[in-house]
């Protein structure tokens, strides 16, 4: 029986500002058949992909990264908020609605051989995974992947990261 996923994620009106309506995902990982149902299905659509590594973006993105890298058998790529990983790093700025912010990954997480699956929670603007695909792709290896539990498709990140080249695949809408 398919689990209605959208049915698990929570919304919450005016959080973390008003008029916005944030889309809570830890309704939905504390129901374990919904939590493994998400990370099958996202692993599902691209296990005949030849991925060789998942990276998950901190901080939502690493639940369901690390769930989809296992049901894959790869590893895992933390992409990570600005000054907290301890190997030599390249960076990655991105435009917030108010100023800007820095993703890291370590140098040599990922290099020419490797062909990424980019895993987070949600796609709003689009800003935070299309940062993740330039400074993953600096590497050299292939970014033509993305998997989100939730798209939220008024905004418009999805498309302009399919623009980007990357197939986008999302389970609730
Ligand atoms: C949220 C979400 C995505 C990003 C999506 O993360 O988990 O990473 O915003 O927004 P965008 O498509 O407009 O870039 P947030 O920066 O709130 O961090 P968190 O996971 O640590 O809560
Ligand atoms: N990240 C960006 N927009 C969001 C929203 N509406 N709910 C949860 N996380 C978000």
């Amino acid at each position: 029986m398919t689990i209605d996923l959208k049915a698990l994620v929570r919304s919450i009106p005016d959080y973390p500002r008003p008029g916005i309506i944030f889309r809570d995902i830890t309704s939905l990982i504390e129901d374990s058949a919904g939590f493994r149902e998400s990370c099958a299905r996202l692993a599902g659509a691209h296990d005949d992909k030849g991925i060789t590594k998942v990276a998950g973006i901190e901080a939502r993105g690493f639940i369901f990264g690390a769930g989809v890298a296992i049901a894959l058998g790869v590893g895992f790529v933390p992409v990570r908020k600005a000054g907290k990983l301890p190997g030599e790093t390249i960076g990655q700025n991105y435009a917030l609605e108010y100023g800007v912010d820095t993703i890291e990954i370590h140098a040599n997480a990922v290099g020419p051989d490797d062909n990424v699956l980019l895993v987070d929670d949600l796609i709003a603007t689009g800003g935070t995974a299309i940062a993740a695909v330039s400074l993953l792709r600096r590497t050299g290896a292939r970014v033509a992947h993305a998997g989100f539990v939730i798209d939220l498709p008024d905004i418009g990140g999805a498309d302009k990261l399919r623009a980007q080249g990357v197939s986008v695949e999302a389970l609730v809408a």
